[in-house]
């Protein structure tokens, strides 16, 4: 069997992988008014209790403020910040990336669609792994850590609504995450999403709709980022300067956009598809496997120089319920589990400067505050220290080919064989 899905991840170069956020968008269409009901206990366990929406004055007030839940953003007609951050935007966006084709496929599949791998001119990830555009000036994504011997500890697709088992866990665990999350269910989990800043995890930004950006125009991509921003920072109080792309999916024209709004892009070098679980055979031991496969790269010395960061999800209960599983097996394995911003020592990784976080020394040391922080002195994403770190981070290996090397190992593309043959 899986002979037959190793070929047919051969012709289908890059395949979808990445997220399952086609399942997200599938379980939501039916979801009715979220702000309902008042009912929100955070020590519940019972799934349908934690699932239970709710009445939320914040949120409820500021709706219409935002794009319909779970439908591609586009920037509101009354939105006039939006649109005039927009046109500043756009008046660059011509001149630097006006070569970059909007690209056709679906959800993060692009295996009908024609591009130059070789030439690779606008730096797509989905179809090269690329994570460094020729200009310059264009940011690079982080997608391994500086810091080596260590996991790079975050869920991708929160929050999720049945989310207190493995919030409470790593609360015991004393262990911080980053999260990347999805502006949709921001809005309709609102206190959940508080929960995790409230317990310390860094928050990132993983669209507000779950669509593979380079399908969309420059105003839709600019909308996904956009409203999950704002939607954070009024649920949490705080702007994300993190991002994540659903599918990985990401280009030189969706970079320049994502850096206009001070995001700074986090893939991944290793990836669990936790999220596959229950689709196309893929079983509960396939995915035990994939984590398997991480500790394989640590016990070989593969990460003696630098570090992993590794795509799980907050999904459902299968794929926190892994990680809760693993976690054991994470700490045998990896000297450090820390979430992203520490292992950069973005010790101020939000737009509001006296929002800190501890720095990688702090944190390994039991440290879960950030600062003190100096005036002006903190590391953002983005900043210089970021630059230096990532930086120090390509530089521990000779080239970018190992990264695709690594990603090709015959068990992950059997799996990205499996999500292509889904989608086909
Ligand atoms: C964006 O710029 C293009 C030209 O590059 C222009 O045609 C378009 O109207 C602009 N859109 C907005 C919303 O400013
Ligand atoms: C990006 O960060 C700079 C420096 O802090 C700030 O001036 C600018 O307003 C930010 N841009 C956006 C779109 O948030
Ligand atoms: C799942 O396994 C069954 C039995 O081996 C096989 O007939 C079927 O084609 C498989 N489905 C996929 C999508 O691989
Ligand atoms: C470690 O990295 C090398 C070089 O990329 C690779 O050939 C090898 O398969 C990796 N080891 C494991 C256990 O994944
Ligand atoms: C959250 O997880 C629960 C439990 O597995 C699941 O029933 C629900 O569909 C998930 N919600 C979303 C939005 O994925
Ligand atoms: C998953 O569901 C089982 C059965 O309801 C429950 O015992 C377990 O705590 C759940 N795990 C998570 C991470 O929610
Ligand atoms: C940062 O400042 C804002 C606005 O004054 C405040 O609401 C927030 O609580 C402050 N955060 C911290 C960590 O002090
Ligand atoms: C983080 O800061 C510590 C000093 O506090 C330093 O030793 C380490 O190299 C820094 N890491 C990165 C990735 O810059
Ligand atoms: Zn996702």
């Amino acid at each position: 069997m899986f002979a037959a899905l190793l070929l047919a991840a051969t012709t289908v170069s890059a395949g979808a992988i990445g997220c399952g956020g086609h399942h997200i968008g599938a379980r939501n269409l039916g979801m009715g008014n979220p702000h309902a009901k008042r009912e929100y206990d955070p020590k519940a366990l019972d799934v349908t209790a934690q699932c239970t929406s709710y009445n939320y004055p914040p949120v409820a007030d500021i709706l219409t403020q935002f794009p319909t839940n779970w439908a591609p953003a586009t920037i509101l007609p009354s939105d006039t910040a939006a649109q005039q951050l927009f046109s500043q935007l756009n008046q660059t966006l011509g001149q630097k990336v006006g070569n970059v084709q909007v690209k056709v496929g679906t959800q993060g599949d692009f295996s009908g669609y024609q591009y130059d791998n070789a030439a690779d001119p606008d730096c797509w990830w989905t179809k090269t792994r690329c994570t460094e555009p020729k200009d310059t000036t264009i940011p690079a994504d982080i997608w391994r850590l500086p810091e080596p011997n260590t996991w790079g500890f975050g869920f991708d697709d929160g929050p999720n609504c049945s989310h207190n088992a493995l919030y409470n866990f790593m609360a015991e665990k004393k262990q911080q995450a980053t999260m990347f999350f999805i502006g949709s269910n921001v809005m309709n989990w609102p206190l959940q999403a508080l929960r995790a800043k409230q317990d310390g995890h860094e928050l990132c930004i993983h669209t507000w709709s779950h669509s593979a950006m380079t399908t969309l125009t420059n105003e839709g991509a600019f909308a996904e980022l956009y409203y999950t921003r704002e939607a954070i920072k009024a649920v949490t109080g705080v702007t994300p300067k993190c991002w994540r792309p659903p599918y990985g999916d990401v280009d030189n024209r969706i970079r320049v956009i994502a850096g206009f709004l001070n995001l700074t892009n986090v893939l991944w070098s290793d990836d669990t598809f936790d999220w596959m679980e229950g689709t196309n055979n893929v079983t509960s031991e396939t995915v035990v496997a994939n984590y398997q496969k991480v500790f394989d790269q640590a016990k070989a010395g593969n990460y003696s120089t630098y570090g992993a960061i590794v795509l799980n999800h907050e999904i459902n209960n299968k794929t926190m319920q892994h990680m809760i599983d693993q976690y054991p097996n994470i700490e045998a394995n990896f000297k450090y589990i820390v979430p992203i911003a520490s292992a950069m020592n973005w010790t101020t990784p939000y737009a509001e400067a006296n929002e800190t976080y501890p720095d990688f020394n702090q944190y390994t040391s039991g440290q879960r505050e950030g600062g003190p922080v100096a005036s002006g002195e903190g590391n953002s994403p983005g900043s210089t220290m970021t630059g230096s770190a990532a930086a120090s981070a390509s530089s521990a290996d000779t080239s970018k080919k190992s990264s695709s090397t690594r990603n090709s190992a015959a068990g992950i593309f059997v799996l990205a064989g499996v999500a292509a043959a889904m989608l086909l």
